[in-house]
C-alpha cells in the first residue's frame, strides 16, 4: 500500500457529524489520518454560583450539570451508611459538599445562562424547577443487581422537547470490582463517560458550547474532547478538580500515542 505523508492528512475537525464521516473513509482506504479535533476544553477551580452570575443571558447552548442531591453521599464512612451498605465509598476521602442541595439561585441562574438544560438528580430538585415532557433515565444495573438497596438508576430533568428516553449502561455505581467497563472511579459520585457521549450524540448539535457547573471526575471533560464540543467546566474542591485535569492530560496522551508516525 503507498505510504501517503501523514501531514498531508492533518485535518480540524469541528462537526463530530464529520468525525464519523472520517472514520468511515479511514476503514474503506486504509490511510493513517491524523484527526485534530477543535473542541476547548477549560476547566476551573472555583464556586460556580458567583462565576455564573458574570455570566451573559443563554452564553452557553447546553449545560449538562450534575449537582450535590443533598443526600450526604460524599460523606460516607459513618455507622448508618456502613449498615446500608456503603463500605465502597471509604475508598474516598470522606467530604460533606453532598450534604446541601444548591439554592433556588443556583437554578435561576443556570436557565439565564444556557438554552438547553439537561439537570442529573432532577427528582431531588422538583421544587425548583417546572414540569416537563423528557425525563431522561440512566439504567445503571444493565438489568443485573435489579431489586437491591441501591436505585436501578438515575433520573435527568432536561427542558429539552423530548420524549422520556433511557439509556442502559452497567455501572454498577456502588461496586467497583464489578466495573466491568473498565473505567477507573476516583470520585464517589463519578459518572461513566459513556453516559456523557450519549447525552452529546442525541442532545448536542455540531459546535454547541457546553456549560458544566459540577465537574467532579471530569467524565464529561473527556466525552467532550472525544467529541469535539468545548466545555467549560467548574470544580470547587481543590483535589477533585486536580485530578480531573490529571485525567483529562492523561487521556489526551493516550490518545496521541495512537497518532500516525509523522502526525
Ligand atoms: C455529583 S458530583 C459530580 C460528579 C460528576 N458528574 C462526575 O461524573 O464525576 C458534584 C461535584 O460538585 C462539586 N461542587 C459542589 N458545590 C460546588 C460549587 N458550588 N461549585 C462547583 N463545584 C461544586 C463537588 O465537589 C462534587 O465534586
Amino acid at each position: 500500500m503507498t505510504q501517503i505523508p501523514t501531514s498531508t492528512l492533518t485535518v480540524d475537525i469541528k462537526n463530530p457529524v464529520e468525525l464519523v464521516f472520517m472514520d468511515i473513509r479511514i476503514s474503506q482506504t486504509h490511510l493513517a489520518v491524523n484527526v485534530n479535533i477543535m473542541s476547548e476544553i477549560e476547566l476551573i477551580n472555583a464556586d460556580c454560583l458567583p462565576a455564573m452570575k458574570e455570566m451573559q443571558d443563554k452564553q452557553f447552548d447546553l449545560a449538562i450539570v450534575d449537582p450535590p442531591y443533598g443526600i450526604g453521599c460524599a460523606q460516607t464512612i459513618n455507622i448508618e451508611n456502613l449498615k446500608k451498605g456503603f463500605i465502597h465509598r471509604e475508598l474516598h476521602v470522606s467530604k460533606d459538599w453532598d450534604n446541601k442541595r444548591p439554592s433556588q439561585e443556583y437554578f435561576n441562574e443556570l436557565q439565564r445562562v444556557s438554552n438547553s438544560l439537561i439537570i442529573w438528580g432532577g427528582n431531588y430538585f422538583t421544587d425548583f424547577l417546572y414540569p416537563v415532557k423528557g425525563w431522561l433515565f440512566w439504567d445503571k444495573k444493565d438489568n443485573k443487581f435489579q431489586g437491591s438497596y441501591f436505585s436501578d438508576g438515575e433520573l435527568a430533568w432536561t427542558n429539552i422537547n423530548t420524549p422520556v428516553r433511557y439509556f442502559r449502561y452497567g455501572w454498577i455505581g456502588v461496586d467497583y470490582i464489578n466495573n466491568r467497563n473498565g473505567e477507573i472511579k476516583q470520585h464517589p459520585t463519578q459518572k461513566p463517560v459513556k453516559l456523557y457521549e450519549w447525552l452529546l450524540k442525541n442532545y448536542a448539535k455540531p459546535g454547541d458550547t457546553i456549560l458544566d457547573t459540577h465537574l467532579g471526575s471530569g467524565s464529561i471533560a473527556i466525552a467532550c474532547y472525544n467529541m469535539g464540543y468545548s466545555l467549560i467546566g467548574y470544580e470547587i474542591d481543590k483535589d477533585y478538580y486536580s485530578a480531573a485535569c490529571k485525567r483529562l492530560e492523561e487521556h489526551k496522551k493516550q490518545l496521541r500515542l495512537f497518532e500516525p508516525v509523522g502526525g
